[in-house]
């Protein structure tokens, strides 16, 4: 266990107060119908999260931000928003989410929810609306409607694809299409409209005025769109699209002019939202889900902006010292740039969780799970945690996904009759599904669903998971839970000032120091290495019995009187 009666009492600061809350904390994902389930349906609900406030606030967060938990029909996990400003009645009601804020409030903690502009579901009122309304009307012109091609229209307007496969248009019943990026039950908002903006003005004060902190925005570099005629063909569309895989083609379209993605009129519903944001008094925040080239961030991130934007670079990260040096370098210079602070990611709703992912060989494809050896879980595991204390240590916000904190794996053994996602598809064999992260928490080790609720829940767990049970963790000094419980509770003890200076040990090693001599040294290697000077605070491993630091782990140390 650590120990930090003698850090200096000056270090002991808390940014979790303040206008400036946001920058250094660490925010804690919920998947809301994974997490705890209250009223035993099988799906999580409000009640249930509010049922392990307590838990979250033992755990040592800041924040907690909330994944959709609007009515939906489910087509994308919530991403399907029907009513912006209403909670799914599986989930819960108003009057149990202004519970949860208050419970949350009241450990310290603050609220963000996620927000969804670039498209709804077609069951909002508006698109239903729009249906009903029919061709060249007001309420049709919210969305984006086109005729099709061919004699009778029977073509799509153009060979668009969506980003979760087939044509990126559907046909309506008068013979119209609406282009939707995403499934066709999302069709795509049309912002060149003023009631559209309007709108979401008011959603961001509604759930401003019920208390929450902050927004996560959804796919933040979608929303402006030139669709003047005539359209390009996909085979100039789709190079720039790429980044969303995680590669970057020569994209035809200059910076900031694709036709559909990170267009510069992004901006200005930011600067609106700003103002809107800047009414609060500690003003609210966003933070953006933009998959753009890495110096686009900035504009995202920027005090006119979000106020901050996810860096998903750690995502797809070799596990050498070298490639994350460079990375975090390189982030922490794009958010000095931004005047916002850096994020942190390992691993969220929509990726293959870090334990799982750091366990594959190098080079692998991070979609794609071969079955595991126990050796490679087990060192996928100290990979994971090892990666874990280096982000918590770093100047910026450190973003967890809930479970991470039990070492959960990705479940890759869910029946393909389960799966809820619409990416989800069997390639070469192998299940490609973003289920296998958002498979219900265990709380206990045994029950019908170990805990989560009093029914089985809404997609199986499998056997082992009641072994891995926060229950069971929380009384084990040697587990992954109280690992994180340690790092949480020192990181906020330790939080400086926003710089940190790489210290050259040598080997396949990453090490700095932030102003107050907290250090934090992970060795990428097998060899175990010598430590500097200082006093150990926590570490992922053990050290050897020389003192070392072992393959794939993570120490900090106290090094104030060493360093200065
Ligand atoms: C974001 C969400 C993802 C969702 C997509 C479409 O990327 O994180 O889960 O499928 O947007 O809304």
């Amino acid at each position: 266990m650590p120990d930090t009666s003698e850090f200096p009492p000056g270090h002991a600061r808390r940014r979790t107060t303040g206008p400036d809350w946001w920058r250094q904390a660490a925010v804690y994902q919920i998947y809301p119908r994974s997490f705890a389930d209250a009223n035993g349906d099988g799906v999580g609900d409000l009640r249930g999260a509010l049922s392990r406030v307590e838990y979250l606030g033992t755990l040592g967060v800041d924040a907690v931000w909330l994944s959709p938990f609007y009515p939906s029909q489910l087509n994308d996990g919530g991403y399907d928003v029907d009513d912006y400003r209403d909670i799914d009645p599986v989930i819960g009601t108003l009057d149990d989410f202004d519970a949860l804020v208050e419970a949350l409030h009241e450990r310290g903690i603050k609220v963000i929810v996620d927000i969804v502009p670039n498209h709804s579901s077609d069951r909002h009122e508006w698109f239903q609306e729009a249906l009903e309304a029919g061709r060249g009307s007001d309420a049709r012109d919210r969305y984006i409607f086109r005729e099709g091609r061919g004699e009778g229209g029977e073509l799509p307007p153009t060979d668009w694809l969506a980003l979760f496969g087939g044509p990126a248009w559907t046909r309506v019943d008068d013979g119209q299409w609406y282009l939707h990026l995403f499934t066709s039950h999302q069709p795509d908002w049309n912002w060149d409209r003023e009631d559209v903006r309007e709108d979401f003005l008011r959603t961001l004060r509604f759930w401003g005025d019920r208390g929450v902190d902050g927004f996560r925005v959804d796919v933040a570099m979608g929303m402006a769109k030139d669709l003047s005629e005539p359209l390009p063909p996909w085979s100039q569309i789709a190079p720039g699209l790429a980044i969303l895989k995680g590669s970057i083609f020569d994209d035809p379209f200059a910076e900031g002019a694709h036709p559909l993605f990170d267009r510069d009129e992004v901006h200005d519903i930011y600067a609106g939202w700003r103002e809107v944001f800047d009414r609060y008094d500690p003003p609210l925040f966003g933070v953006a889900e933009a998959w753009v080239r890495p110096h686009r961030r900035v504009r995202y991130a920027s005090p006119e902006g979000l106020g901050q934007a996810f860096n998903f670079d750690l995502l797809t990260a070799p596990w050498n010292a070298k490639a994350v040096r460079s990375i975090v370098q390189h982030n922490l210079d794009l958010a000095a740039q931004s005047g916002s602070s850096s994020t942190w990611v390992f691993s969220n709703h929509d990726v293959v969780r870090h334990a799982t992912r750091l366990a594959l060989p190098e080079g692998a494809d991070p979609r794609r799970i071969p079955p595991l050896e126990s050796a490679a879980v087990a060192l996928g595991l100290q990979r994971a945690t090892a990666a874990t204390m280096l982000s918590f240590a770093l100047p910026g916000s450190a973003y967890l996904y809930q479970g991470e904190e039990l070492g959960l794996p990705e479940v890759t053994e869910l029946p393909a009759e389960h799966w809820q996602d619409p990416m989800a598809r069997l390639d070469d064999g192998i299940a490609i599904t973003r289920d296998g992260c958002r498979v219900p928490l265990p709380w206990t080790s045994d029950g019908p669903s170990f805990g989560f609720g009093d029914h089985a829940p809404h997609l199986p767990q499998p056997e082992w998971f009641g072994s891995l049970s926060a229950h069971d963790q929380s009384t084990d000094a040697a587990s992954t839970l109280s690992l994180y419980r340690s790092a949480l509770q020192l990181r906020r003890q330790l939080q400086c000032e926003e710089t940190a200076v790489w210290l050259d040990l040598g080997g396949d090693v990453l090490a700095f120091s932030r102003a107050n001599g907290w250090t934090s040294i992970t060795n990428f290697g097998t060899p175990p290495v010598a430590l500097p000077p200082g006093r150990v605070l926590l570490s992922s491993l053990p050290l050897t019995p020389e003192g070392l630091l072992p393959g794939n782990s993570t120490v900090w140390l106290d090094a104030s009187t060493t360093i200065r």
